[in-house]
């Protein structure tokens, strides 16, 4: 039995902590580029709709499960889930609400201490007086660790910040979280308000055109051709995007949640934390990079340069125009919010690694703290080291990306899937509504019983299906037209299945001549492999620990 006794202190640090866990890098960072990548105003109806009919419900679905977990002892997934039936496979599928928060931490903390890191370039004005090109190769540079180790270095110190805050229990969290939150929400606003400010002052001779309203436009205007609405790769874009700002999917929120009172409102906390989050996302994540760089180098580049290397690559150049205390300031507001943003998120996963280890293993706070921050290390060092690796051109961060693909892409999908098929199937509805309902400080619309029901679930079908079988081209027409002609599906290399087959890269072996590129690709294979051999061992050992903890339970219940 769980000797487990942590609580949140207040309603506010709770609520902080929850918004401190989904707003994070992916409202700064992943959205914006999200957006622009899929059409800008063509994404943002079928993210709203994501929002609305899975975000808002896995929300109440994961609150009220850790809540219901947290009245039985339960403190992760694993006993969460199997708390709700009685079939034994659950708790396997609630290693998935371990797994992906310490795999995600693996590479999350490393952004975040890029972030920290230019905080302290920022002050000391490294990027002063320097040329776009020089800008972004400093970044290029910092990241290659035959040249220097201060992303190493920055890692390791961000890693043992973690180690620390998590070691003070839900009380460090919560502390973090009442820090962190509303300075991020300060240095946020102050930025989109000179961004707002901007207009077409920015233009100059190389960018005549350019225009922060371009910016806000590009994202906030219907498109004219209304088709791109109904493209199904926005469809999933969105739905990936909902996953991961709002960390739904994850375990974390569960984790949390378990630790409230039985007594204690699910209803309103959980719409208040995720409204935050999108307040935080649509509003401030929209207002700062995309407006800020059209206003300097116009929508066109914008819209061919877009990535998630600008807020490094970029936005240190475009600062400077603003003279140099103002470039401080703004350099320091922009790294220090994403700072605050990361770190508010990657202590929320932490601890559901920390309940389970407390729970099952009675570990104090600081083993538990410790041996996450250990197991972080291990498996997050291969994303560090291997960071950029190729020849010949073909530079690509293998690891990193296989991480983020798999742990904070596709588990978050399938967790999701389970859980709400667990939750409204065979827990039930009509206990699963008693639970999202008691102790509710609002009344929440009865059409969300059905929604939770029937379209959430079948949302997240079709999206798990829509990513396993992903066509040639994104052309779901054209895919689907080859299978009634009788010519079959045409995969293509960005669908699950053949990345699982690892088909595209044998294809670009097949198709190319030189040799430095096809021992680059090689290289690629077999890190690729490596990654996901990482993966499947973080998964199978965590699965050994809910195996070991289970069994150990059973002889509790004997004597
Ligand atoms: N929800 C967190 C983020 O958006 C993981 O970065």
């Amino acid at each position: 039995m769980s000797t487990n006794n942590d609580a949140w202190g207040s309603r506010v640090g709770l609520i902080l902590a929850m918004a401190g866990n989904a707003v994070g890098l992916g409202n700064f960072l992943r959205f914006p580029v999200q957006a622009i990548q899929n059409g800008g105003g063509a994404f943002i109806i079928p993210y709203l709709v994501c929002f609305l009919l899975m975000g808002i419900p896995l929300l109440w679905i994961e609150w009220s499960m850790g809540r219901f977990g947290g009245k039985h002892g339960h403190h992760s997934t694993p006993f969460i889930l199997d708390s709700m039936d009685k079939r034994k496979f659950w708790k396997y599928f609630g290693v998935f609400g371990i797994f992906t928060n310490v795999a995600v931490a693996c590479y999350y903390l490393y952004i975040e201490s890029w972030t920290l890191s230019y905080v302290f370039e920022s002050i000391k004005g490294t990027f002063r007086d320097k040329s776009p090109e020089w800008v972004s190769d400093f970044f290029n540079n910092y990241l290659n660790l035959e040249m220097g180790i201060g992303a190493l270095v920055f890692f390791l110190v961000c890693l043992v910040i973690n180690t620390f805050i998590l070691s003070k229990g839900l009380k460090g969290v919560e502390k973090a979280a009442k820090i962190g939150v509303p300075m991020l929400l300060i240095f946020g606003v102050l930025l989109a308000i000179k961004s707002a400010t901007l207009g077409d002052s920015g233009a100059s001779e190389a960018y005549p055109d350019a225009n922060a309203w371009d910016g806000f436009n590009f994202l906030w205007t219907i498109p004219s051709d209304i088709g791109s609405i109904f493209n199904f790769k926005v469809w999933l874009a969105a739905a990936g995007q909902i996953f991961f700002t709002l960390s739904v999917g994850m375990g974390t929120i569960q984790c949390y949640s378990a630790y409230l009172k039985s007594k204690d409102d699910v209803a309103l906390n959980a719409v208040s934390a995720g409204f935050t989050n999108e307040f935080v996302e649509i509003v401030l994540g929209s207002f700062i990079v995309i407006p800020i760089a059209a206003g300097y180098l116009g929508m066109d580049w914008v819209q061919e340069n877009a990535s998630f290397g600008m807020a490094f690559q970029t936005m240190p150049f475009l600062f400077e125009n603003w003279g140099p205390t103002l470039a401080t300031f703004a350099g320091v507001f922009w790294f220090g919010l994403l700072f605050f943003a990361g770190i508010t998120s990657s202590l929320a996963m932490g601890t559901p690694w920390m309940g389970f280890m407390q729970d099952e293993f009675n570990f104090s706070k600081n083993k538990a703290a410790i041996t996450f921050g250990l197991v972080v290390l291990a498996f997050g060092l291969p994303t560090v080291l291997l960071y950029q690796v190729g020849a010949g051109g073909v530079v690509d961060t293998v690891v990193f990306n296989e991480y983020d693909y798999w742990a904070g892409t596709v588990s978050l999908v399938v967790f999701a899937l389970a859980e709400a098929i667990l939750f409204a199937w065979i827990f039930g509805m009509k206990k699963g509504w008693a639970e999202i309902t008691s102790g509710a400080d609002i009344k929440v619309p009865i059409i969300f019983k059905y929604i939770i029901t029937f379209v959430t679930p079948l949302m997240l079908l079709v999206v798990f299906i829509g990513a396993f079988v992903t066509p040639l081209d994104n052309d779901w027409a054209g895919a689907w037209a080859s299978l009634m002609s009788g010519d079959g599906w045409t995969f293509g290399n960005g669908s699950l299945v053949k990345m699982l087959t690892n088909s595209g890269l044998k294809a670009d072996i097949a198709a190319a001549t030189d040799p430095i590129i096809i021992e680059a690709l090689k290289t690629k294979i077999m890190l690729t492999n490596v990654a996901r051999g990482l993966l499947l061992a973080l998964f199978l050992g965590l699965s050994s620990l809910v195996y070991i903890a289970y069994r150990k339970r059973q002889k509790e219940q004997q004597v």
